[in-house]
């Protein structure tokens, strides 16, 4: 690899369905940039754990998500791909990225606030609740989340991290981090990342409330396309996707976010602009089926490759990516170690 090459890093969970919103917002880019870009991409299991999970669901998680992840065309011979706890210097520098993390800093992030408000909401003054109750299960690793998150993008001096509009404040976060490295232990320390967010497809909505993203745990699965389901379903679901009474197609996020999520996810699909496409329509009916069928003829090669990737691939593929990430790692971290002042294990 040229030394001119750019790094990219990238990271997704490996809980639940993969969904369009991912798709389009995320992984299609992925496969775009790793050819020409020196690629790294995560299957985050350690961020998985800051919500419940019982023993299993994180390895069948992880597999399916290697496998998706091939089937979306991510080439093991183009990247890095691997999984977040093969390669522990992760971990290790979560710790330290805690350490220069501020508590008021966490506390903006949305992302936690979202989710913990799903499992009942932080409750700051009833002593009873430390223990019982809704701060009981709200784990601390969700609130220290992304600076582990950090930790994945500054281990491979990312340049560029491609990532949808909802990792936009944890991608910021992530540079405030680095630069306070940089000028607490001197320049040079950890490369400064950018994040790159997609044009058409960053923000994909669910069909059902479009005002709420599309995502792998909210939302009803009426409203949510995921990348493995059939045709017939995602048929239905476009023609049930909800959008108002005013009969007129016009690109308008927030007077129209239904039919707008649909002309941007036919946007994304085609490579249009959503506000051209809706020149096009002036009716409903057309534009979902047009929107239907690109959603299913972008879906259905990844199908077939999805079910011919064999578990033994997915394995192979997974212990060759922790090799390769761990030499990228591992002299990154002792660069940090050594940056921080810690003593070193060797004389
Ligand atoms: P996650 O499923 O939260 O691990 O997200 C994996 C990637 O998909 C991240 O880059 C997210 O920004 C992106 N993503 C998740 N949901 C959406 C959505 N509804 N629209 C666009 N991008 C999304
Ligand atoms: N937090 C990201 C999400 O919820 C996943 C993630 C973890 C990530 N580490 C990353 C994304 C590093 C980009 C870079 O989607």
């Amino acid at each position: 690899m040229s030394e001119q090459r750019q790094r990219v890093f990238s990271g997704i969970q490996p809980s639940g369905s993969t969904h369009l919103g991912n798709y389009l917002g995320a992984l299609r880019n992925w496969e775009r940039l790793q050819h020409n870009m020196d690629s790294v991409y995560c299957i985050v299991d350690l961020h998985a754990l800051t919500l419940p999970k019982a023993p299993g669901e994180v390895v069948e998680g992880t597999m399916n998500m290697t496998r998706m992840l091939m089937a979306i065309g991510i080439d093991p011979a183009l990247s890095i791909l691997f999984t977040q706890s093969h390669v522990h210097q992760h971990a290790e520098l979560g710790w330290l990225m805690q350490c220069v993390t501020g508590y008021g800093e966490l506390r903006r992030m949305t992302q936690f606030k979202d989710k913990s408000d799903r499992l009942g909401g932080v409750s700051e003054s009833d002593a009873d609740e430390a223990t019982s109750g809704n701060n009981a299960s709200i784990s601390a690793g969700l609130f220290t989340y992304p600076a582990l998150q950090a930790a994945d993008i500054l281990l491979y001096d990312t340049d560029v991290v491609p990532v949808g509009d909802d990792q936009r404040q944890h991608i910021e976060l992530t540079r405030d981090l680095a630069n306070r490295m940089n000028s607490r232990y001197g320049e040079g320390t950890v490369v400064v990342p950018d994040h790159q967010i997609p044009a058409a497809g960053a923000r994909v909505m669910n069909l059902q409330y479009p005002e709420q993203k599309m995502s792998k745990s909210v939302g009803s699965d009426a409203g949510t396309i995921n990348v493995l389901d059939d045709p017939k379903a995602i048929e239905k679901k476009v023609r049930r996707a909800v959008t108002d009474n005013d009969g007129e197609v016009r690109f308008d996020v927030q007077e129209k976010p239904g039919v707008s999520n649909l002309l941007s996810i036919l946007a994304a699909c085609t490579g249009d602009d959503p506000e051209k496409l809706a020149e096009k329509y002036t009716q409903y009916g057309p534009l979902k089926a047009d929107t239907a069928a690109a959603v299913i003829a972008e879906l259905t090669p990844i199908q077939e490759r999805y079910r011919a990737i064999s578990d033994s691939d997915v394995a192979a593929t997974l212990a060759v990516g922790a090799e390769k990430a761990t030499a990228v790692a591992a002299p990154v971290m002792q660069r940090i170690r050594t940056a921080i002042g810690l003593v070193s294990p060797t004389p």
